[in-house]
């Protein structure tokens, strides 16, 4: 099975597939024909995959796994290996591995030799689902998720879900936190169709636990044109792109204040919404039969809406979003649900935050 979805914004194709992995690697072959390669490789995923991949020792940097790895010491790495192999602006890195490698692979790349090509080889659902397209690309700093980044599109992204396989339970539970995101989103995406991703959620979860590749395909394939429908219009998160931010903006709070090390990305994001629908709900936003119904819709999937005290202190969180992206000096603007699969921005104070935190 092979779907593939283009992205105007800098012209480059999406192939979501289940081929086995040595069309993945003739792919890549053949799309790299003629350059200079750089793969950059999470350790624990070459470690299940070096048979498969077969990558030339001297095109390969293996970088430690986990979010405090998405670090200017690895980002250095990567620059330096590139020099010590001859990389030219005309040649190419290649990322294989989740979100941490993407990320931070994506921006050694847009800064080396002021900016050379990269491929994409997610291998989480995380990175097939969002950070594997949309050309955003970070590392972190003390106290700053992402903070350090760029906007630098890739040429290719090649998803193949055979990764999913080896994935554990947790893993592919964080990258559904993406994926529910999707879902309170889809009216806000400016998508010319209807993929009615809330409804295909409510009906998929033991197709999805089971890993079947149609189930896959198309949870990836809706996420991804949703995706794309906004990068395309807003590559810079200059106005709709924020609505990618659904419970964001409390995540990477919690993710900093809990030193990257106690919630996976996708956790956090699910906190975020939990956070967003509470709020919403509590502000008049949304009715409460909807509120109720996007609650379950998460929880159905095993994740508990518990009291976000028990995460970090409220004090400590807001001083966090105060560094966010989003933050203006007329206070946070966080994303909020506005309606049934919709969003807006709404901006709050830090005390009104606070007190509702509590
Ligand atoms: P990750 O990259 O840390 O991967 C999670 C874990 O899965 C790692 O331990 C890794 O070794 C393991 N793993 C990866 N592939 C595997 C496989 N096939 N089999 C077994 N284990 C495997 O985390 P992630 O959830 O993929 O990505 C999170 C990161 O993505 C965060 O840094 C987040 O900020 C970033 N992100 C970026 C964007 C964007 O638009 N650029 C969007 C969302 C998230
Ligand atoms: N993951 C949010 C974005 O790509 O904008």
């Amino acid at each position: 099975m092979r779907q593939v979805l283009h992205v105007d914004t800098n012209n480059y194709n999406i192939e979501i597939s289940d081929n086995n992995f040595d069309k993945l690697k003739s792919d890549i072959d053949s799309y790299t024909s003629g350059k200079k390669r750089l793969f950059v490789v999470s350790k624990h995923v070459y470690e299940l995959y070096k048979d498969f991949l077969n990558i030339n020792p001297a095109e390969l940097l293996l970088i430690p796994d986990g979010e405090t790895e998405k670090n200017i010491k690895n980002y250095i790495k990567i620059q330096t290996k590139a020099l010590e192999i001859g990389l030219t602006r005309y040649d190419v890195m290649i990322a294989v591995g989740g979100g941490v490698i993407g990320d931070l692979t994506g921006f050694a790349a847009s800064t080396y030799m002021r900016g050379i090509e990269y491929i994409q080889i997610p291998t989480t659902l995380l990175a097939m689902v969002d950070s594997s397209v949309g050309g955003k690309t970070a590392i972190d700093i003390t106290g700053g998720k992402n903070s350090i980044g760029t906007f630098h599109q890739p040429g290719a992204v090649f998803i193949n879900i055979n990764f999913l396989k080896t994935l554990d339970k947790r893993q592919l539970m964080s990258g559904l936190g993406e994926v529910l995101k999707y879902a309170f989103i889809e009216e806000s995406c400016e998508y010319e169709k209807s993929v009615f991703f809330f409804e295909f959620l409510t009906l998929c979860k033991e197709k999805f636990f089971e890993l079947d590749s149609v189930t896959l395909i198309r949870m990836i394939d809706y996420s991804l044109k949703l995706k794309i429908a906004v990068v395309e219009k807003d590559e810079k998160e200059s106005g709709l792109r924020k609505v990618l931010n659904f419970g964001h903006t409390l995540a990477h709070a919690i993710e900093s204040a809990t030193n990257y090390k106690k919630y996976t990305h996708g956790e956090a994001v699910v906190y975020g919404m939990f956070f967003a629908l509470n709020l919403a709900f509590k502000k008049g936003l949304i009715n409460y039969s909807y509120y109720r119904l996007s609650v379950e819709l998460i929880e159905n999937f095993g994740f508990k809406n518990i009291s976000l005290k028990k995460i970090a202190r409220p004090e400590n969180l807001i001083k966090l979003m105060e560094h966010d992206k989003k933050a203006t000096h007329n206070g946070l603007t966080l994303i909020l649900p506005c309606a049934k699969k919709k969003v807006k921005g709404a901006v709050y104070t830090s005390e009104e935050i606070i007190e509702f935190l509590k």
